[in-house]
């Protein structure tokens, strides 16, 4: 038997009726029996980054958002897309925990999803979060990507269930390939 890995999800939309948020509740029962996926804490009540705040300690909130993303054995970043790039609070949050003595990010194994209304499904959100991420020494995962198009025509409108099988399959997917990733690089099997 190997040993059971422990992934977070960040959710980058506060948005009660959230595809993005949705998107990361399935996570658990798409996952493979070897990852357990559980949501971070979170990360809203953070204040705007201050180096002055800083200086006088870094709050509890972005303390126990850091704690977390170093207990896990990988993060899973699940967000929209807000004018082609990340949503502010979602990069202040990193920006925060990237100031850390401890960087919670340096070699951790983090895969990226986005839902979004259009065509290109979040995926200029993805490609400016892999920059911002590369700068803190995060590891990517490459492929399998995530991004679930047109997001309304997939989630159940009631349940917001996610009804899509293409959408469903590419989750699948990813998580198969993120266990692989995470074991390759931390050397647990
Ligand atoms: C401030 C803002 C900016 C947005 N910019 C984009 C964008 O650049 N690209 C895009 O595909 N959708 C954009 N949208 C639409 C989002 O894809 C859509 O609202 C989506 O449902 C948000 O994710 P959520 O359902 O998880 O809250 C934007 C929405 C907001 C509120």
């Amino acid at each position: 038997m190997s040993d059971t890995l422990n992934v977070i999800s960040i959710c980058g939309s506060l948005r009660k009726g959230s595809y993005n948020a949705a998107l990361a509740r399935t996570l658990p029962a798409l996952a493979p029996p070897g990852l357990s996926i559980k949501a971070a804490p979170p990360w809203e009540t953070m204040p705007i980054y201050n180096a002055d705040v800083q200086r006088a300690g870094f709050p509890a909130v972005v303390t126990d958002w850091a704690n977390a993303i170093r207990n896990a054995d990988g993060v899973i970043i699940i967000s929209p897309e807000y004018n082609w790039s990340i949503p502010g609070g979602l990069k202040n949050a990193i920006d925060w925990v990237s100031r850390m003595k401890d960087q919670p990010f340096e070699n951790k194994p983090v895969a990226l999803q986005s839902a979004a209304g259009g065509l290109l499904g979040g995926s200029r959100m993805q490609y400016h979060l892999r920059q911002s991420l590369t700068s803190i020494e995060a590891i990517i995962l490459i492929r399998p990507e995530v991004f679930v198009t047109f997001a309304p025509k997939k989630f159940d409108e009631k349940t917001l269930e996610l009804i899509d099988q293409p959408s469903i399959d590419m989750v699948r997917a990813q998580l198969v390939g993120f266990e692989k990733f995470v074991r390759d690089l931390s050397g647990k099997r």
